[in-house]
């Protein structure tokens, strides 16, 4: 088979972002024009502000793609959009660039479920092998997911309520650290000791988890030192909250692994990104024989590389959406 080129899109949240991808596994090039910064000034995203963002940004950005590609669209075989889960105003944005694009340019359109790029972002790595654990951590996300094939989800459970991002951006707000908040609480975190009892955030042996109960316990925690004029010692809290996050995340994986006698696993999301939950699980993973693989830093938060190698499965067996695909902003993938 020839080579195939995917232009992917990507602009769920506030990056804007577009990459080239050869047959689903090498990045060409990757742009992500990120709108941080000015999320920053309100503590979070304003979803009214990263869409406009995104319409301003799509035609540089594009133009910086190819033209750092060194390629044309001649040479490009398909367009690939995240078309769910996201902002639906920063998914309509992406989702009406790609149709241009396709139908402009005379290219067959994809869509992609922003998790399932997330998972694809392995591939960029190494291509992934089958039957296999993947654990999901992101700022909407917290899931176990059993693949035994290509896009074959089999969700073996997840959190009931917060996602850990979520939780980490929370507790970040709490200790005063700005947005986005989870790298600064883990940088915060190596400065610490475990000084803060915690409860755990789901202590039974299902797959599911829950991380409200944990926020909730250190917003009261903070919130009832302060008043009553107590010093709160921010880096053990963020410590503490650090490891019994990650560590029901680390039981949780192992007790799928034990269960499914599986002898692969990979993590994706944004938290992924997070180096000791990626050397707590790689401790776990080698202590049951499991072969681990994560993303790249670049590929863990959110970029447009993810969606074109999770567009090439579809590609190749012929999935392409319709040009009047829609942005739907909560479609689940499992
Ligand atoms: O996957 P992602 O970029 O966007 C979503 O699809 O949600 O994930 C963003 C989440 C945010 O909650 C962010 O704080 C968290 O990932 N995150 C981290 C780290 N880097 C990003 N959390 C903990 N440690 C990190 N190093
Ligand atoms: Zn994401």
């Amino acid at each position: 088979m020839k080579d195939v080129y995917i232009l992917a899109i990507e602009s769920s949240c506030d990056e804007t972002s577009m990459a080239i991808v050869k047959n689903g596994t090498e990045c060409v090039h990757l742009t992500v024009l990120t709108q941080m910064d000015t999320h920053a000034n309100f503590g979070g995203v304003v979803p009214e502000i990263a869409s406009r963002m995104h319409t301003e940004n799509v035609t540089m950005v594009l133009e910086e793609t190819l033209t750092k590609a060194n390629m044309t669209m001649d040479q490009i075989d398909a367009v690939a959009v995240t078309y769910s889960p996201g902002l639906m105003g920063s998914l309509i944005v992406g989702v009406e660039c790609a149709k241009t694009i396709a139908y402009v340019c005379n290219k067959p359109l994809i869509a992609v479920n922003h998790i399932a790029g997330h998972i694809y972002a392995n591939n960029l790595e190494k291509k992934m092998e089958f039957p296999l654990l993947a654990l999901v951590v992101s700022g909407g996300h917290t899931d176990l997911i059993l693949m035994k094939g290509d896009y074959e989800f089999e969700h073996l459970g997840g959190t009931l309520d917060d996602a850990i991002g979520e939780c980490y951006d929370k507790v970040a707000r709490v200790l005063g650290l700005p947005y986005p908040g989870g790298p600064n609480v883990e940088k915060m975190a190596l400065e610490g000791k475990h000084s803060y009892d915690l409860p755990i955030p789901m202590n039974d042996d299902s797959f599911n988890m829950s991380y409200s109960g944990l926020k909730s316990s250190i917003i009261n925690l903070v919130h009832n030192e302060q008043q009553r004029g107590n010093e709160i010692n921010k880096p053990d809290l963020a410590r503490s909250f650090q490891d019994v996050a990650v560590d029901e995340l680390v039981r949780k994986s192992e007790l799928a692994i034990k269960k499914y006698n599986v002898k692969r696993m990979i993590i994706a999301g944004g938290v992924s990104a997070n180096k000791f939950l990626r050397g707590q699980i790689k401790e776990m993973t080698d202590r049951n024989g499991v072969e681990l693989s994560v993303p790249s830093f670049i590929y863990c938060t959110d970029n447009a590389a993810m969606i074109g190698a999770a567009a090439y499965p579809l590609y190749v067996k012929g999935e392409f959406a319709s040009y009047d695909l829609n942005a739907n902003s909560c479609e689940e993938l499992y």
